[in-house]
């Protein structure tokens, strides 16, 4: 199969960082399907060897089991280009079109990887210079849009020029092989599925906790917070795949259907409910593994005033009968305690305890990073001869162990399946649109409520109004526990 892929934004921190990368390893490991080419675009006038050039010397920031060799990158290399463009000059695209048509490979994949705002410019550019023939594909990149409006007028200017199938909008939280583990887990097994339900689980949480601070992204960062950067869509989504119904298949639509009930049946935010169920931070300066690190307020491109969230922890519940009354808390924040992402499933404890001592309720920890695994915590009797006191034990499944060889990265894998048209692990319009429609509430509340995020210590685990959120329904946050 041939296929051309096109970066726009081909310059760009994500391209470097994330996709090239991504690619290589596709590469490397033999599934980037033969024939094909990468076309990088962006506003600078530089040849293909300049480019390769540039693009070798970046690699030298990636992770080191991450870079090529040299004779790996000269290899990789054969299939880059690179072009001139003005995203604004219908005869660019006209040129793009050209180079695209000199051999029209099986599928042309569009990777939109600009800031978003040029999506809707981008797309009807593509549409009049007709760039929308079916074999070729329009990736998304997050964030889309800054609220429902602006996603839903990127939306509309997608679909006027592109179906729906061809839209492949990216969020690469769904192609993190601990979420795939997780649709295997519930729709592959018959082991949990009838303790899925709000009869045998307490709550449910879902941390997205990364060490990191913003880094030299301060300027985006201010103007989108933590809300909109990691609730809206990667807790999310994630929210989706843990309380959606059994699809009736593995077909895209049957499974993004499932998601979307989900999204609509999440309790809607009032503004009496946001003060009450929802906790913004801010960070404070700190210490991260030993080290001293600045407050928010201080990163550079942050503005001193600023009342932008690095944290946020809310408690919220998904209005039906497979979960009513059960509480979701979900939380991220930068420059916490650890990088740790992970869903916990909380079981209600024994009705009846026999053995003395506190009963510990079962938990199901779903691991997504640094590692990627599950635990199931159990009791069990030690054996010992003095009582009978149980005792924590938990079964350990580590996927990067149970599969060394096959696991790849989340951009990997999303990247192949563009490739390949499977949109499965990929967000519709409809469920992006709802997410907006349900955190709008959330800024509208904020907006108006000028006592701004509270402070919270870096290398902690958020301000203790967090902790105090989730206490309140008698319950604890993992680390808590
Ligand atoms: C991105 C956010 O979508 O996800 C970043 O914009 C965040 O702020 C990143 O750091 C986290 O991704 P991962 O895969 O490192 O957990």
């Amino acid at each position: 199969m041939s296929f051309d892929l096109v970066f726009f934004g081909g310059t760009g921190d994500l391209t470097w960082r994330k996709l090239m990368p991504a690619l290589f390893q596709a590469f490397r490991h033999g599934k980037l399907p033969a024939d094909g080419r990468i076309l990088a675009v962006a506003r600078e006038t530089q040849s293909d060897e300049q480019y390769r050039a540039w693009l070798r010397e970046r690699f030298q920031d990636v992770d080191t089991p991450k870079r090529p060799t040299e004779e790996e990158f000269s290899r990789f290399a054969e299939m880059l280009f690179y072009r001139r463009m003005d995203l604004s000059q219908p005869q660019d695209y006209a040129r793009l079109k050209e180079w695209l048509e000199e051999r029209r490979a099986d599928t042309a994949v569009l990777y939109l990887a600009t800031s978003p705002h040029l999506f809707p410019v981008i797309c009807e550019q593509l549409g009049r210079a007709g760039l929308n023939d079916p074999h070729i594909r329009v990736v998304l990149e997050k964030p889309l849009g800054h609220d429902l409006r602006s996603a839903q007028e990127i939306n509309r200017v997608v679909r006027s020029v592109f179906t729906e199938q061809q839209a492949f909008r990216i969020d690469h939280y769904l192609g993190k092989p601990s979420v795939q583990n997780l649709m295997a887990l519930r729709f592959g097994n018959v082991l949990f599925e009838p303790l899925w339900r709000r009869e045998s689980i307490a709550n449910i949480q879902i941390t997205l906790a990364e060490s990191i601070g913003v880094g030299t992204r301060g300027d985006f960062y201010d103007r989108t917070g933590a809300l909109r950067d990691m609730i809206q869509n990667h807790a999310l989504q994630l929210l989706t795949m843990i309380a959606m119904e059994p699809p009736a298949s593995n077909d895209a639509d049957a499974i993004r259907d499932e998601k979307l009930k989900v999204l609509r049946s999440l309790k809607p935010f009032t503004m009496e409910s946001v003060l009450r169920d929802v906790v913004r931070g801010q960070y404070r300066a700190g210490a991260i593994d030993g080290k001293p690190v600045p407050g928010y307020l201080d990163e550079q491109k942050v503005p001193a005033d600023s009342q932008t969230e690095t944290f946020v922890a809310l408690r919220t519940e998904v209005q039906n009968w497979r979960w009513a009354g059960v509480p979701f808390y979900l939380r991220t924040g930068k420059r916490l305690a650890a990088r740790d992402a992970q869903i916990v499933v909380n079981f209600r404890p024994t009705p009846h305890n026999i053995f003395g001592g506190v009963s510990q309720p079962n938990k199901l920890v779903i691991k997504l990073q640094p590692e990627d695994g599950l635990e199931l915590h159990l009791l069990a009797a030690k054996g010992a001869l003095q009582h009978d006191l149980l005792s924590p034990v938990f079964l350990d499944l580590d996927f990067d162990k149970a599969f060394p060889t096959e696991r790849v990265g989340a951009y990997e894998r999303l990247l192949l399946d563009v490739i390949a048209g499977r949109l499965n692990l990929f967000v519709r319009s409809d469920e992006q649109e709802q997410a907006w429609r349900w955190v709008e509430p959330i800024l509208e509340a904020w907006s108006l409520d000028t006592s701004g995020p509270r402070p919270y210590k870096a290398g902690s685990w958020g301000p203790p109004a967090a902790s105090a959120l989730v206490a309140r329904d008698g319950f604890a946050w993992a680390e808590e526990q």
